[in-house]
């Protein structure tokens, strides 16, 4: 197949699913579920993930998990994005909560197709973003690693300064930092799972630049005393809320609430693209301006450079996924917490489980329903072998990572982490869970633990 057929073969695909969309909205939240229920997933691939496909490199943490029922036997085919081969499997049981593969419309197809920044795809996004998150400005990148960076960069946070965070993250938020040139500086976390904010100020040293709470699980971080060691100490405060978008603090939406707020858009979130996605908001205009260049490689124009930076633009084709399921985030963030609480009621008289918890002044998304348990792996096994998937986010705190040895932390310096990282499972909350699923899931949880 020529290039042109081959894009116009993509980007005809591309609009069947916008078409599928407007016909049935339910359908749209993740690629795989367009086509599932007629009995085959198709799957757009990049290269590198139809190479691994091919080669059976795929573990099962390489493996995604999506959002939709694929029934035994269901085909999925991926398609090879240079020659167009199509490549057949079939699922060989039940997945309630599939291992499928990650969905990714390649960034060449992206780019081939001229969708670039000039493009209005990218700043109907930004603004759609910041009326959620009542912020003035919004920023589109190209991840939520890339966002925290870029914040980073943007506060002039460097070699020599130490950045506070909580170590039960995804080990973005600390590589943002360190790849940056600062420190990070863990802080234990709470009950909530997130930064216990009685333990930051010992913490705070006259290098230290920034906190940076991390929104874990789509619950907020107890956001009140961050502001006040902040304008105490002169320390911004760039929220980590990649996981929770649309949640809300003492009723004010994350993002909106530190000096930076930083959201990731991948396939996993709440909010997704059709691969690698994010945004940075913020009410400053100062530092919205200098985000707009840092994006971009630091030109300022075409042929005018004014600070060494990375090419992290957002892809148009990302932005305008993005821009159709910007309007159901509401609903679906309405569900996910309703799942929640079927969950909560369902559990609350169980010794063997601590469920998440509530708290009436924050609006937790719910990104994970965490729970935790004893024996964590054999319910883990047990319910894979029921067709349940689960997982753990995350098995190893931060600064038990190899990489982070250098960091001088050891066991047992983040008790609570640690002990989370051993009970914690996160359990399937996506929106179009069925009751009948939830039933199901929950009365197997039961007969694990009779
Ligand atoms: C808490 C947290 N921070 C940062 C990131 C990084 O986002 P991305 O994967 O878009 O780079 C993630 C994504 O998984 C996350 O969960």
């Amino acid at each position: 197949m020529s290039l042109k057929k081959y894009l116009l073969f993509f980007a005809f695909l591309f609009l069947c699913s916008c078409a599928e969309y407007s016909k049935n909205n339910k359908t749209f939240v993740n690629q795989t579920n367009l086509f599932s229920s007629k009995g085959f997933a198709l799957i757009y691939s990049d290269q590198n993930y139809y190479d691994k496909i091919v080669n059976r490199k795929i573990d099962n943490t390489k493996l995604v998990v999506g959002h939709s029922k694929l029934k035994k036997n269901t085909l999925i085919k991926i398609i090879n994005p240079t020659n167009s081969k199509v490549l057949n499997l079939k699922i060989s049981k039940n997945l309630i909560y599939p291992k499928v593969f990650n969905i990714v419309i390649s960034k060449k197809v992206a780019t081939s197709l001229e969708l670039d920044l000039e493009n209005p795809y990218v700043e109907i996004f930004e603004q759609k973003l910041a009326d959620l998150c009542e912020v003035k400005f919004s920023v589109g990148v190209n991840s939520g690693t890339d966002a925290l960076f870029l914040a980073l960069q943007v506060l002039g946070i460097g070699p020599g300064d130490e950045v506070i965070t909580a170590p039960n993250s995804f080990v973005s938020t600390a590589s943002a930092i360190k790849l940056s040139g600062a420190i990070p500086r863990f802080v234990d976390v709470d009950k909530s799972y997130n930064i216990d904010t009685n333990q930051i100020e010992k913490q705070i040293t006259n290098k230290t630049k920034a906190i940076i709470p991390v929104h874990l699980t789509g619950r907020p971080a107890n956001m009140s005393p961050i502001i006040e060691l902040s304008e105490k100490y002169n320390i911004s405060v760039i929220e980590d809320a990649a996981q929770a978008i649309m949640a809300k603090y003492n009723n004010k939406p994350v993002g909106s609430i530190g000096h930076i707020g930083c959201f990731s858009f991948h396939p996993l979130k709440t909010l997704n693209a059709c691969g690698d996605a994010g945004a940075i908001t913020t009410n400053n205009k100062l530092i919205y301006e200098k985000l707009l260049t840092l994006r971009n490689l630091g030109l300022k124009n075409r042929n005018n450079c004014e600070s060494w930076s990375i090419n992290s633009r957002l892809d148009s084709i990302q932005a305008s996924i993005l821009n159709v399921k910007i309007k159901f985030i509401k609903e679906w963030t309405y569900t996910r917490r309703k799942n929640a609480e079927i969950y909560n009621k369902s559990f609350s008289n169980m010794n063997e489980i601590i469920l998440p918890p509530e708290n009436e002044n924050n609006y937790s998304v719910y990104h994970t329903y965490v729970i935790q348990v004893e024996k964590r792996d054999e319910l883990k096994q047990y319910l894979d072998e029921h067709g349940i998937g689960t997982a753990i986010h995350y098995p190893i705190p931060i600064h038990l990572q190899k990489v982070a040895n250098e960091l001088g932390y050891k066991e047992g310096s983040f008790p609570n982490a640690e002990k989370q990282s051993k009970n914690i499972i996160s359990l399937p909350i996506y929106p179009e869970l069925k009751n009948d699923d939830l039933t199901y899931i929950i009365q197997t949880i039961k007969r694990f633990y009779l």
